[in-house]
């Protein structure tokens, strides 16, 4: 069989280069341009890598014009129905749903390696009171290379599952104890007895004046959403993630630098932005028209939060679970409490925009983050942790990523090339001539 190549013609100097063409196993097929700068010098431009592949990875696979998202093969909705977090953490990192055996000897793992050094404690009572819990993560996870020194040989496969163990088993903590300082409340301990959703409930919102009973329906809901947000391939917190790490820096500063780039209000922080605009709405005394009317005006910098991805143009996968568990949670809620509010106007909002041509024709449909906020907020988790709680789900798909990028060994430096845009060489002219 002829191996798959596409051949470029450089119109200027009539040079070809004759370039392969990769197969994946599913999905688009990708031109290997690596020699194309040595042979016809020339780079490419791709501002946002709307067309670029930035590495290969067997992790998870997205095809946004289907709606797909699957995590080493397995379909989103399937995962989501019948496995845990934890075995997905564990199906992300290794590769292969575990055995009875292996499952239980991971979250054995991760349950022993929940509590943080008690000098970590100090790190929090640095911070102002009102920082924003996502400074705090930043901070807080940049800062565990200072406390595993001794364990952060990247080359060392045994060292990086290590390390990928606590930071999957002490994130749950760390994102906690953000939440118990901003409101002055005593940090809690993990208990081992608990799972890890039930645990994560239990060190927010476990009070040492009462015992805390843990709500299963919001302890499986909030299992749910951490496996959809576990990974989601090369996102820009991933990437960031990736570009950190590949200059061999340690596995816990990579991570930190992946929670700033989720941070943002594009990526991580939509959900929080979603429930700011939901909340905005409900205040003022505008129909709902006049807010898609808005998010179409060009000359308005107003969006819908919530709507729109980069890769599903045409619905996302987790939205469509997402949304079911909502229901499920605000069926339970009693009638006129104030969730109930937001969650109409969100389902009314989705409605105006799904029948409307711009959204249509743009491709432009609710993700992920338009419901998780509602979730969010009928389990007590304010709008300030919304960002954690997205960081806490993604650290597995960043730490995988990671690992795989560095058990790779044609992996290198990530140095991405520009289209320079300023001044040619002119000459330094003296203070007093300018
Ligand atoms: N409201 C109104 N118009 C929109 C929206 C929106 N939410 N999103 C995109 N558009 C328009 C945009 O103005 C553009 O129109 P035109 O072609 O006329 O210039 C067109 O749709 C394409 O938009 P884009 O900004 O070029 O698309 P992108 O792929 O660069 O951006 C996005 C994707 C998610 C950043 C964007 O849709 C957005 O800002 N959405 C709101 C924020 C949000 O919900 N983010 C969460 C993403 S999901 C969580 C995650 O995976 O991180």
């Amino acid at each position: 069989m002829t191996k798959p190549t596409v051949t470029l013609t450089d119109n200027l100097s009539g040079k070809s280069v004759e370039l392969d063409v990769l197969s994946p196993t599913v999905g688009v097929k990708t031109i290997d341009i690596r020699k194309l700068q040595k042979e016809l010098g020339y780079f490419t431009y791709d501002p946002g890598y709307l067309a670029t592949a930035s590495c290969s990875s067997s992790i998870t696979y997205l095809d946004g014009d289907e709606g797909v998202l699957m995590y080493r093969g397995y379909p989103i909705e399937q995962l989501a129905e019948r496995s845990s977090f934890l075995e997905v953490c564990y199906l992300l990192y290794y590769g292969e749903l575990p055995s009875a055996e292996r499952l239980q000897w991971y979250e054995n793992v991760i349950t022993h390696h929940t509590m943080l050094h008690e000098q970590v404690q100090y790190f929090y009572r640095g911070f102002r009171r009102d920082a924003h819990p996502m400074a705090t993560m930043v901070g807080v996870v940049g800062a565990l290379s200072a406390f595993y020194h001794d364990d952060l040989d990247i080359h060392d496969p045994a060292q990086r599952e290590r390390s990928a163990h606590r930071l999957v088993a002490k994130m749950p903590t760390i994102a906690s104890w953000s939440y118990r300082y901003s409101m002055g409340l005593p940090f809690n301990y993990p208990r081992n007895r608990l799972t890890y959703p039930e645990d994560f409930l239990h060190l927010m919102f476990a009070v040492p004046t009462e015992e805390y009973e843990i709500d299963p329906l919001m302890a499986k809901a909030l299992d749910v959403i951490l496996i959809l947000h576990a990974d989601h391939e090369q996102n820009a917190s991933t990437s960031t993630v990736r570009l950190a790490g590949s200059s061999e820096a340690n596995p816990f500063a990579a991570v930190a630098a992946g929670i700033a780039s989720l941070w943002g209000p594009a990526h991580g922080g939509a959900n929080e932005a979603v429930i700011n605009m939901l909340r905005e709405i409900e205040r003022s005394d505008q129909p709902l028209e006049h807010w898609v009317k808005r998010a179409k005006d060009k000359d308005d910098r107003f969006r819908l939060m919530g709507f729109g991805h980069r890769v599903y143009k045409n619905y996302d996968p987790r939205a469509k679970i997402i949304r079911e568990l909502a229901n499920q949670i605000l069926d339970r809620l009693p009638p006129g409490n104030p969730n109930q509010k937001l969650f109409d106007i969100a389902r009314d909002l989705e409605q105006i925009a799904l029948s409307d041509d711009y959204f249509k024709e743009r491709g432009l449909y609710p993700n992920v983050d338009f419901y998780s906020g509602v979730i969010f907020l009928s389990m007590g988790i304010p709008v300030s942790m919304f960002t954690v709680m997205f960081a806490l789900a993604r650290t597995v798909g960043w730490i995988s990523q990671w690992n795989e990028m560095m058990s790779d060994e044609h992996s290198r430096i990530g140095r991405p090339r520009q289209l320079y845009t300023g001044a040619a060489q002119r000459n330094y002219v003296p203070l007093g001539q300018r």
